[in-house]
Order: structure tokens, then sequence, then C-alpha cells
């Protein structure tokens, strides 16, 4: 059976002579659908006509305005970084919504205009199809149950749609728990009750109870004296506790820079380094990854997650990427027999930055060196 079996199909010759409309029309009638209504929508030129247009205009005028805003502000934003003690700091902070709003408004816009182009100025049309009268024949109707409870029956579906009734309620119920709990979790536990003392202040560099200050060590448990690096060498370090090895926010890179380099210090962190000796967290501010390439010529530190630089000539502050915030510094010294030692635990938050970060203290607790 074809579609097209009450159709006269035209020859070549007039084909040839058909105009579009009239060969939509007949490939329309070949699907076996007839356009009952096709045409303008309006009277081109009439008020309803330039309404219609005036209203799909707006939002393509709109899409445009937004993406040289977007343009604009990628250009000309002052987008240069501002630590959190900055009154300029919310002019960095809101260049990535900026720039996010002005281009996802501009495609957002341009789909909507799009849509109500469509709606709006396309020809308008009702088309009908033919359908054959009545349900499926008798034949049809049964040898499609058949096959459907056949491969049912040959996969043991029906014979354990208990068990497949109980765990597709336990995938939903997984699912559900899955979502929910980022949201729920915050209200379980408060990682803040410790107060300066919380989890995401302390790291394993802390000196212990006692005062005893924490060792550096390479990966295999060996301490690191000043001697072990060379002059522009770079080692990742950790601190020299049960699992410090591990700890998520205890890699640290030690670098020696060469003789006479210099170093701009951070406020509040002159001393930390040791001669020409400074130790950078290995973690970086963005989101967390281990920042792990350094460029000796030029100081630049990479992070190969998101492209993040950060200078080491300039405090490890980020000159590159979506990193918001210098590597914290940690204080060295030499313990009595040479090696180097975490003279205390870092003065500032390991890794991502959040929002409770420096500026304004979280909830229960203080920031680290505000006290
Ligand atoms: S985690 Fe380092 S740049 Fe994103």
């Amino acid at each position: 059976m074809t579609s097209h079996s009450d159709v006269e199909i035209p020859g070549d010759a007039e084909l040839a002579q058909m105009s579009n409309d009239e060969l939509a029309r007949l490939g329309s009638r070949l699907d076996g659908v007839e356009l009952v209504e096709y045409g303008e929508r309006y009277v081109p030129g009439s008020p309803a006509d330039k309404r219609a247009e005036r209203k799909v205009a707006f939002w393509f005028l709109l899409a445009g305005l937004l993406g040289v805003l977007a343009a604009v502000a990628f250009i000309w934003w002052p987008a240069g970084y501002e630590d959190a003690y900055s009154d300029r700091q919310w002019l960095y902070a809101l260049y990535t919504p900026v720039l996010g709003v002005t281009l996802g408004g501009c495609i957002l816009a341009l789909g909507i205009g799009v849509v109500a182009m469509a709606k709006k100025l396309m020809p308008h049309e009702v088309a009908v199809q033919a359908r054959h009268e009545g349900g499926s024949a008798e034949v049809d109707r049964r040898t499609l149950v058949a096959e459907v409870m056949d491969a049912g029956d040959k996969a043991g579906l029906i014979k354990r749609r208990g068990v497949l009734k109980g765990s597709l309620v336990l995938a939903g119920g997984g699912l559900t728990l899955g979502a929910a709990i980022p949201i729920l979790g915050g209200f379980i536990k408060n990682p803040w009750a410790e107060g300066p003392e919380s989890q995401l202040w302390v790291t394993p560099w802390a000196p212990a109870p006692d005062g005893t200050k924490v060792r550096m060590v390479q990966v295999d448990g060996t301490p690191v004296s000043p001697a072990d690096l060379e002059a522009g060498a770079m080692a990742t370090v950790f601190p020299a506790v049960p699992g410090g090895g591990k700890a998520s926010d205890a890699a640290v890179m030690l670098f020696r820079l060469r003789p006479g380099q210099a170093v701009s210090i951070r406020d509040g962190q002159q001393g930390f380094e040791y001669g020409d000796y400074y130790a950078y967290s290995k973690i970086c501010t963005h989101v967390g990854c281990p920042v792990s390439l350094y460029e000796q010529q030029t100081g630049r530190i990479l992070c190969p997650c998101h492209q993040s630089q950060f200078d080491v000539f300039d405090g490890a502050r980020p000159v590159f990427g979506p990193a918001t915030r210098p590597l914290p510094q940690l204080p060295l010294e030499l313990d009595d027999e040479g090696y180097f030692v975490a003279a205390s635990d870092f003065v500032e938050a390991v890794g991502p930055g959040f929002w409770e970060n420096g500026k304004f203290p979280a909830w229960g607790s203080t920031p680290k060196g505000s006290s």
C-alpha cells in the first residue's frame, strides 16, 4: 500500500511548470495530508501584521542589545582581582554574573523571538490527515499484543514483577534522597559548631596541643631540609602526622626561589618565608584541584582543571582564570634538627572560597586572624 495511491502524480513536464506553493500542496497530499487552509496570517501591511512584526522584532532587538552588553562587559568591566577586604570587591565579584545574565539573556531572547516568529509571522495552515476508519484490524491488534507479551515472558518480566516493583520504588527513593541530601545536610550537621577550631578553618598543619610544630615530609615520609631543594625548584610536601599525606587540605608546595628574586608579601604574612623558601597550599582556591604545574622563569603556578594561574612572585595571587583568592601561604621555620616545620597552621581557609570566607564571618564562627 502506498500513501499516495489516490493522488495523481504529475509528469516531469508538469512538475517543472508547478509553483512552490503547488509543489508543497502536492507533497502534503502524497503523505496523506490535505492542506485545508494555507497562507499569510495577516494581510501584509495591515495593522495586525505590523503589530506582530513589532513583537517579534522586540525580542530580536533585546537579544542584540544583550549580546552587545555582554561584549562591552567582557572588554570594559573592571574585572581585576580585588580581595575580600577591598571596597571594589563587589565589582570584581559581579563580573561573571554580569556575563552570564547578558549572554544567557541574549540566547533566551533569541529563542523567544524565533518561536514568536513561527507563531505570528510564518504562514498559517490547517492540515487534515486521512486516517482509516475505526480501530486497527483484529489481526493487527492480536499480533501486536502477542509480540509484547512474548517479549515480557522471554525476559521473565511478568514473573519478576514483584521484584521489579520493589527495586523501582527503591531506585526512586534513592534518587529523591540523593537530590535532597545536599539541601538537608546543612541542617543536620553544623560545620561551624567548633567556632575558630571548626573543620573548615583547621588543617593537619596546626601544631599539636602541646605546641609541637608539624614537620614537612616528602611523600615517602622523609623530612625536608633546605639542602633538599635546588634554587628555582619546587617540591610537594605533606605534614608529618598520621593521615597527613591523604588529608584533602594538607598538600603544600615548597618553593626555593633563586637568590635575589623579589616576592611581594601579602599584608599580615611578613616573615612566613624562610630565606628564599616559600610554602603555599597546593589546593586551588577555585574548586579545589591540586595546582601542580610550575614555571620557574615566570613564577606562574597553573591549575590544570580550569587554567587558573597564580603568581608566586606576587604572593601567589590569581592572575588568570576563575580562582578569586591567592593560594594560602604556610608560615615556615626550621626545627632544632634543621628540618622544615610549619610555624603555625594556615591563617586563612584552604581550598575553594566560600561566601563566609574573610569579610563575612560564618554563622557561629570567627574567621582566622580576626580574633
Ligand atoms: S580548580 Fe583550579 S582553576 Fe578550577
